[in-house]
């Protein structure tokens, strides 16, 4: 399923508010464009009596006064009907995320539920169609902005401050977000993915999350999970079910089942991963995660392997 990241292809209720205002205004200023020219082409065309017509009072003052307040008023009120929408309370049924942005990752949480733990993610959300979402949105160090076009409008996420937009998409798809705000450094490869799941297929990727790590391994994806332990991964990374369990870079426990690796920055699969830990600096500049250019192609090439395997 190709991505797509495109305010004019809404995939939920607040896109689709959006997309419409837009093409109301984009009609609403093309016809007021035409008008205006067609004006100033009949004055230039029409000789002297019409030029002395149109300069009438009434007339400059229906078409510079009248006219801008009143479409100027209506597109005020339609804008406040929006936004009042917009801000209505989260409804008892709708799912709750915690999305925090990072230099220059996002960090997602679906909270506990009942009897289940929190569930960690990175750079991926995952939800249901037809059903109300409600993120929280915060910072854990500068300004970033949340802003998935295909879905929803942008809400910045801001230090010390929690910040909520609610969302539903009306169809499953592939929805791709960006940070909006320059945050520094590579801001620009700042991005993830919302994928948006029928309900059924959302609650079976849900109870797939909630396990553990993948355990069953070949023996190169076995000496990856090695090396993983015993290169110094996991003193920034936590993988479910292993040793691993720190929380300064993104939860990994199933990276190998996400679309995308460094905030939509690769394809997830054995070659991207062993490319990043090696030249991480290179494809993207700056990012918190010190290059290992140390290991030999074998070593890359396991916990590549290991990696993938992670479902
Ligand atoms: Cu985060 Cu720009």
């Amino acid at each position: 399923m190709e991505a797509h990241q495109s305010v004019l292809s809404p995939g939920g209720s607040d896109a689709e508010a959006i997309a419409t205002l837009g093409w109301i205004m984009f009609g609403g200023a093309g016809a007021i464009f035409l008008g205006v020219i067609s004006l100033a082409v009949f004055a230039h065309l029409g000789g002297e009596t019409l030029r002395r017509r149109m300069a009438n009072g009434r007339f400059v003052f229906v078409g510079g006064v009248i006219f801008p307040a009143v479409t100027l008023v209506a597109l005020l009120i339609y804008g406040l009907i929006l936004t009042g929408a917009r801000v209505a309370a989260t409804q008892a049924d709708a799912l709750r995320i915690e999305v925090t942005g990072e230099q220059w990752w996002w960090r997602v949480r679906y909270p506990a539920t009942g009897g289940d733990p929190d569930l960690m993610s990175a750079n991926e959300i995952r939800i249901p169609t037809g059903r109300q979402v409600e993120i929280k949105l915060s910072s854990a160090d500068v300004i970033h902005s949340f802003w998935v076009p295909g879905l929803a409008g942008k809400v910045d996420m801001v230090p010390g401050t929690v910040n909520r937009i609610r969302l539903r998409a009306t169809r499953p798809g592939i929805y791709r977000g960006q940070c909006a705000e320059f945050c520094g450094g590579p801001h620009a490869l700042m991005a993830f993915y919302v994928v948006a799941l029928e309900p059924a297929q959302f609650e079976n990727w849900l109870a797939g999350q909630r396990q553990p790590a993948a355990t069953a391994f070949t023996p190169l994806q076995k000496q990856g999970e090695g090396l993983f332990l015993s290169t110094g991964c996991n003193a920034c990374h936590a993988i479910r079910g292993t040793s691993a369990a720190a929380t300064i870079g993104p939860d990994l426990t199933h990276v190998g089942g996400r679309l995308s690796i460094a905030a939509a920055t690769l394809p997830s699969n054995a070659a991207s991963f062993a490319r990043w830990i090696r030249e991480n600096q290179h494809i993207k500049p700056g990012n918190r995660m010190p290059a290992f250019g140390i290991l030999p192609d074998d070593q890359l090439a396991a916990l590549g392997a290991y990696l993938e395997a992670l479902k």
